[in-house]
């Protein structure tokens, strides 16, 4: 089989790639030899463009997010995305941050649903500080509203006086809870809607509105609320009483990278940004970790477990995904993993492992060579 003859079942699907800064460029590469294998596998044609975006977009064209890179995002039907930001750009007086190419692309392209799923391997319990006890049946989704709250309220920015606009509309908080609910009632049937409505108004709508949308929508779904610093608590003290979890913006950004050491490394949680249509930006939820830039240690699986959420959601081949998951489930057995979660291989060749039991899955070494 061969990736350029094009399917006429399958028009073939144009994904953007964009690495950005750090350790981003380690795990896309890893991203694209997967997806390049099983769009062979499944006779698709994929027209894969790399594009700049973050910090290494800065240094290149001044911008963290260049007219090209939302011009080619805008005419995709995927985007896969490493990360962004690092230590040379951190400047609290730049006028300029890599970060604000992220959330500007999330924004033009209305990405307001980011799912970031966490499922522990039984034998990653090792690799979570926290005790094995505690985490058995840790299974569950957060949906984070992604493009609103403080994150793009209006900003004042002084030498004296700061102020950051925490802002939602009930349009925005009906359309990501009514994702989340469709959620639920395809899994255990529990939402858990976080927030801060003892302090916040912007939290007192969220219970409103959560209230109406489950009352007329969801009657079979079971919801409950509750305050972000108990549910900081409870995903530690009790993580498997969560099914799906809805938040606002910032609360869903903190809590996941708190939920992702459950399953053992901020490496592992995948994500889907996800909007009105088919278009999604797939990424891990973890950064550019300078710490371990350069060293080929860092962790594939997350960003390896976003493309299966690409093929899923935005290329409609949910076969493929499911053997994406399995996979690096199967190599997670089998010791196939990097440093961080007590393995000893380097990125590339988990990435390789992925490939490999790919390959072997079905009969179908050819496509990944
Ligand atoms: P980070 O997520 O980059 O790193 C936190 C810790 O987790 C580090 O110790 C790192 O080594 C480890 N880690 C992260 N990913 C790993 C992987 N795949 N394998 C093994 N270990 C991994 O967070 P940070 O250090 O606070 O942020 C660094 C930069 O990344 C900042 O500029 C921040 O803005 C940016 N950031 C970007 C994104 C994104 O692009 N989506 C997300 C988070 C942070
Ligand atoms: C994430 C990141 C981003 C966020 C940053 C880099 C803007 O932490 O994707 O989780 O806060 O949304
Ligand atoms: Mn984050």
């Amino acid at each position: 089989m061969n990736a350029k003859i094009p399917n006429p079942e399958n028009p073939g699907k144009k994904i953007v790639l964009l690495p950005g800064d750090g350790i981003g460029a380690e795990v896309t590469a890893e991203a694209e030899l997967l997806m390049t294998g099983l769009a062979r596998e499944y006779n698709v044609t994929l027209d894969v463009q790399t594009e700049l975006i973050g910090g290494v977009a800065m240094d290149e064209t001044g911008e963290p997010l260049p007219e090209k890179t939302l011009a080619a995002c805008r005419q995709a039907d995927a985007i896969i995305l490493g990360a962004v930001g690092g230590p040379q750009w951190a400047d609290p007086n730049a006028d300029k941050r890599p970060e604000q190419g992220l959330l500007q692309l999330r924004k033009e392209l209305g990405l307001y649903a980011n799912l970031r799923p966490v499922r522990l391997h039984p034998k990653l319990a090792n690799a979570s500080p926290l005790k094995p006890e505690y985490l058995e049946g840790v299974d569950l989704m957060v949906v984070r509203e992604l493009t609103g709250g403080s994150y793009f309220g209006e900003k004042q920015e002084g030498d004296e006086f700061a102020s950051d606009a925490c802002t939602y509309t009930r349009e925005e908080i009906e359309r990501v809870v009514i994702r989340a609910a469709d959620i639920a009632r395809e899994r255990c049937g529990m939402l858990t809607m976080i927030d801060k409505a003892n302090v916040l108004a912007t939290s007192r709508l969220w219970r409103k509105v959560t209230a109406d949308v489950m009352t007329e929508l969801f009657p079979d779904v079971r919801y409950e609320f509750m305050l972000v610093d108990a549910a900081a608590m409870y995903i530690v003290s009790n993580p498997a009483r969560f099914d799906v979890i809805v938040t606002e913006n910032m609360f869903g950004d903190i809590l996941t990278d708190e939920a992702s050491m459950l399953v053992g490394s901020m490496g592992m949680l995948p994500s889907a940004s996800l909007g009105a249509g088919k278009l999604g930006l797939y990424e891990p939820i973890h950064g550019s970790a300078p710490d371990i830039v350069g060293q080929g240690i860092a962790n594939p699986f997350g960003m390896l477990a976003s493309v299966g959420m690409m093929f899923d959601y935005s290329l409609g081949m949910k076969e493929a995904a499911r053997r994406i998951e399995l996979v690096i489930w199967n190599c997670i057995s089998n010791g196939e993993c990097t440093p961080d979660l007590g393995g000893t291989l380097t990125t590339a060749a988990a990435g390789a492992a992925v490939r490999k039991r790919m390959g072997e899955y079905y009969l179908s070494r050819v496509a990944y060579g």
